[in-house]
């Protein structure tokens, strides 16, 4: 869905593109609405989208169900490790990551020193209910989904918490969410150009 520019501050936007000098990655669990908010991002600032299971996926010619019934998860990990590094050194885009990426100790530390970090955080409900629409989960199929959502949070919400940003993602307010993502990284560039000139 297009973001509706006129309602978006587009001084905001101009001052935030001549300030980003990183990409923006978007972490945080599966159907937390990362590819959701980052396509908005990238449509408002005029940048690429890209998400990193779908560029695993090509680079494996196999679908990510595929390749964790083939190889494994961490065969699947260490690719994602590589792709997601490749993908900030490229630079100026919006990266979405999936929501595993930063159980790997170099990719989160890429994460915090190389990009404008988002977590995209929302209800367990709401990430049930998203997540049932489809069947490209591998880590929901062996078992009651809300059992594995709730450890993998339990697992996982203390490193995303180490990102810069914190965003909200409810249903049917996706631009709220871009609202807010985009007043945080005008507030976060401020922060860090403070920080860099003190
Ligand atoms: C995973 C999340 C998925 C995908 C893979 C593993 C995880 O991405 O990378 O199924 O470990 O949480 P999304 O977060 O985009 O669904």
């Amino acid at each position: 869905m297009a973001p509706d520019l006129q309602k978006l501050d587009l001084q905001k936007i101009t001052s935030i593109r001549s300030r980003l000098d990183r990409p923006v990655a978007l972490i945080g669990m599966m159907g937390a609405g990362k590819t959701r908010l980052g396509k908005m991002l990238a449509e408002s600032l005029g940048l690429p989208f890209v998400d990193s299971d779908d560029e695993i996926e090509k680079a494996a010619g196999l679908t990510i169900p595929e390749i964790f019934e083939k190889f494994g998860e961490p065969y699947f990990r260490d690719g994602e490790r590589r792709v997601i590094k490749r993908l900030i050194e490229e630079g100026g885009q919006i990266i979405s990551t999936g929501g595993g990426a930063i159980l790997n100790a170099d990719t989160a530390h890429e994460l915090w020193t190389q990009t404008v970090c988002i977590w995209v955080k929302a209800d367990l409900n709401v990430m049930l209910e998203r997540t049932a629409r489809n069947d490209k989960r591998p880590l929901l199929k062996n078992g009651d989904p809300r059992e594995i959502m709730t450890r993998l949070i339990e697992a996982r919400y203390h490193i995303y918490e180490q990102a810069h940003i914190t965003v909200e993602s409810r249903n049917g307010a996706a631009e709220d969410a871009l609202a807010q993502a985009l007043n945080e990284i005008d507030a976060y560039l401020n922060q860090s150009r403070m920080r860099a000139e003190i």
